[in-house]
């Protein structure tokens, strides 16, 4: 563990040993305390981050529903450094969302519904009003019509054919994020890499794999949500698949504007 990482983990056992305390107390902190006393310490009081929480006025952070918001905080992302806050009441959690709305420049109202729409900002003019609508767009592609969330998730949203994009801005440069979209091919990601097969029964799959020995190798299947173990011997054929599992079109038969769109999206993921 670098040092760096101590301190909150220090802080984290004091949080969540402090939380049900709180809880049982009667009445309910409001938002804005249950962010300065368990957020802030990682999201920065204002909620624009720090080495050991995501800044939270991020386009995608803020298009983010309170349902989906709520559910991270009681679940919390504990492989991401984000622990849960399961012992929050109900208000406090309505609370503390509509206090991010806040600092996100939002308005409280439009954190507190369960099924709110995504963000629409009212606020902005010009050219950040373009930026906003073209991210709203190019997220509306990615989850909809464009497909990409069938094989991809973002912020646990979407399918696990292809890697997250969670990130995606931090790791890739933008030349590599056109060449990823365009050729798809031409660079495999590291652990997307597949083989074609042909499994006992005779199917023929390209597959992603994992776990391989002289004997054994394991296959996912085509939804990406189960791995299954085959002896060599018993498949047909097993070779190496120069192809990557994403459609070598998936991006370049969307109109310009779309891709556009679709690029601007991307580019807010860090
Ligand atoms: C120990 C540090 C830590 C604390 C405390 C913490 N968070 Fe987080 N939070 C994170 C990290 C790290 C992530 C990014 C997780 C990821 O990459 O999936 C995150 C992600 C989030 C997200 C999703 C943002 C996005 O763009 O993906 C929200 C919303 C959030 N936190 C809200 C809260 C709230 C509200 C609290 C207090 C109740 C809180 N967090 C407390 C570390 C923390
Ligand atoms: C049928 C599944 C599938 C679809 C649909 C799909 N992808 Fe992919 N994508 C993958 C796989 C698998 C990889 C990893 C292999 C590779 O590098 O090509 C990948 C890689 C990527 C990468 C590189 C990511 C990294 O971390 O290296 C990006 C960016 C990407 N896809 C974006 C998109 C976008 C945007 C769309 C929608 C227009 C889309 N993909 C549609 C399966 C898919």
């Amino acid at each position: 563990m670098t040092p760096r990482k101590t301190l909150p983990i220090l802080l984290l056992v004091l949080m969540t040993g402090m939380a049900p305390a709180r809880a049982q107390e009667g009445a309910p902190l409001s938002g804005e305390r249950v962010f300065q006393l368990f957020c802030a310490v990682c999201h920065g009081p204002a909620g624009k981050g720090s080495p050991f929480g995501k800044n939270l006025l991020t386009p995608v952070a803020r298009s983010m529903s309170g349902a989906d918001m709520e559910k991270i905080i009681l679940e919390g992302r504990p492989e991401k450094g984000m622990m849960s806050f399961s012992t929050l009441g109900k208000e406090e959690l309505k609370g503390v969302v509509a206090h991010v709305r806040i600092l996100q420049g939002m308005g409280a109202l439009e954190g507190t519904g369960a099924e709110d729409a995504p963000a629409t900002d009212t606020a902005t003019t010009g050219t950040a009003a373009t930026d906003a609508a073209h991210t709203t767009e190019g997220q509306r592609l990615f989850e909809g019509a464009a497909g990409c969330a069938t094989c991809h998730s973002v912020f646990l949203r979407g399918g696990t054919i292809g890697p997250s994009m969670d990130q995606l801005a931090l790791r890739m440069r933008a030349e590599e994020l056109r060449e990823a979209l365009t050729e798809p091919s031409k660079t495999i990601t590291e652990g997307y890499g597949t083989k074609t097969a042909i499994l006992p029964g005779g199917r023929r799959v390209q597959a992603r794999y994992r776990n391989e020995t002289p004997e054994t190798l394991q296959l996912l299947n085509e939804t990406g949500d189960l791995w299954t173990t085959y002896f060599k011997k018993d498949l047909q054929e097993l070779v190496e698949s120069p192809n990557s599992l994403m459609p070598a079109d998936a991006f370049t038969r969307l109109t310009g504007p779309e891709r556009t769109a679709l690029m601007k999206f991307l580019a807010t993921l860090d």
